[in-house]
């Protein structure tokens, strides 16, 4: 077996330090499960960030993607092949948003949206229109377009100068939102519930405000779901439980259960305005990857995982208040479905490095945040489970700080 030590080691001289790790290796999962080089079993919480959805070494997904491996992985968007069209139409009947371009990651998920906004208002004959807004806590991901849209001042201001034109708002002022709205905008670029930002869920007046903004202007609006949807919070999308209309949605991380995937859900006005050669990608929507996507939105399709997800969702937003009761470190649970914030009054560092050296495995966002994104196949035994270590660990960081 590998040791950590070893692989440690040799990343330390080839691998470009962007990610401060965490001191474990996994090497197996199973479910709800990750297993690391000494054998060690770990709940996880986090699915990778969202993106095992089905949990993982899911059977039916493991079986058609060796299945299609062993059949035809890849051919180019120079030709036809028969599942993209498949997993098209089952993200359409998913999010009413009749046409998808495919990439092959969240933040190119983002800049098909940007380049597509832009691309909308030049091909109608309004080229000054080019701004974009943006909410404050926002982040959509890395790539030079996506990071302009992204509020952290930490990730943006070593690579500025970024796409000029982007003016950010404050998520909760829905009159500064419309204010910001204008007939210059190209879009308005939100995510129904930040996910980095803290796992924060757009208030209701604020979509309300984005909504009649985009209404009366014309802007589009961009609903960035890379993180909150395929199922997540118990709606298909987030943008439908707050009533939004966007012309465009971002999609990734779940959408290929730990293949890489992207997509870009787009409304058939925009559509329309884009013509051959105006983007493009070499992998994206490859047989692989939508033959991935084709198991996960098939689950999704019957309806029962959603169900599932709600009841989960409320069973562990319950067990989550609870523990607020016994926990003053806890000062608030945000979050809808399976995708859950825990606000505490101190750094949630050390929360989930205990609960990591417990077995548990969550992450912290926005500094103060323990965030809890597991599999969606989750029990809600798991989410007990999870909820008594989360529980045990809040009392031991509590001895710390008070001694
Ligand atoms: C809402 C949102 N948008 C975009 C991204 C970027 O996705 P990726 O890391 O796949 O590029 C993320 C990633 O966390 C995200 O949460």
């Amino acid at each position: 077996m590998t040791r950590l030590d070893d692989i440690r080691a040799l990343e330390a001289q080839h691998i470009v330090p962007t990610y401060a790790r965490q001191p474990v290796m996994f090497v197996r999962g199973d479910g709800v499960y990750l297993y690391d080089s000494e054998g060690r079993a770990y709940l996880d919480m986090l699915s990778g960030i969202g993106v095992a959805a089905r949990g993982h070494a899911d059977p039916d997904l493991t079986r058609a993607i060796a299945e299609q491996a062993a059949t035809l992985m890849h051919v180019s968007n120079l030709y036809f092949h028969p599942l993209q069209a498949e997993a098209a139409s089952r993200l359409a009947a998913l999010s009413g948003l009749p046409r998808v371009f495919f990439c092959n990651s969240g933040a190119e998920a983002v800049e098909a949206c940007l380049k597509f906004a832009r691309r909308y208002w030049h091909t109608t004959g309004e080229r000054e229109r080019t701004g974009f807004v943006a909410l404050e806590g926002g982040f959509s991901g890395r790539t030079m377009g996506a990071l302009s849209v992204t509020h952290n001042e930490h990730y943006r201001e070593p690579f500025e100068p970024l796409v000029p034109g982007v003016t950010f708002v404050n998520p909760r002022d829905p009159a500064a939102i419309a204010a910001a709205i204008t007939d210059r905008t190209a879009a308005i670029i939100a995510e129904p519930i930040q996910g980095e930002g803290g796992v924060r869920p757009l208030p209701q007046a604020s979509a309300d405000a984005i909504r009649d903004a985009c209404r009366s202007t014309g802007t589009l609006y961009i609903a960035d779901e890379v993180q909150s949807g395929l199922g997540r919070t118990g709606y298909p999308f987030y943008f439908q439980a707050l009533g939004l209309e966007p012309d465009l949605v971002s999609v990734g991380k779940a959408l290929g259960g730990g293949v890489p995937i992207g997509a870009t859900l787009v409304s058939e006005r925009v559509a329309q305005a884009i013509a051959p050669g105006d983007h493009g990608t070499t992998y994206g929507g490859n047989l692989l990857a939508c033959r991935a996507a084709i198991v996960v939105l098939e689950q999704l399709a019957s309806g029962r995982l959603l169900e599932h997800i709600r009841a989960a969702g409320v069973h562990l937003e319950r067990r989550l208040r609870t523990l607020a009761l016994a926990h003053p470190a806890i000062v608030e649970i945000r979050g809808a479905g399976l995708m859950r914030g825990i606000e505490l009054t101190i750094d949630a560092g050390p929360v989930v490095d205990l609960a990591r050296e417990r077995g548990l495995l969550v992450n912290r966002t926005d500094r103060t945040v323990v965030r809890m994104l597991p599999p969606l196949t989750v029990t809600e035994a798991d989410l007990d489970r999870a909820v008594d270590i989360l529980d045990e660990v809040l009392a031991a960081v509590a001895v710390e700080v008070t001694r």
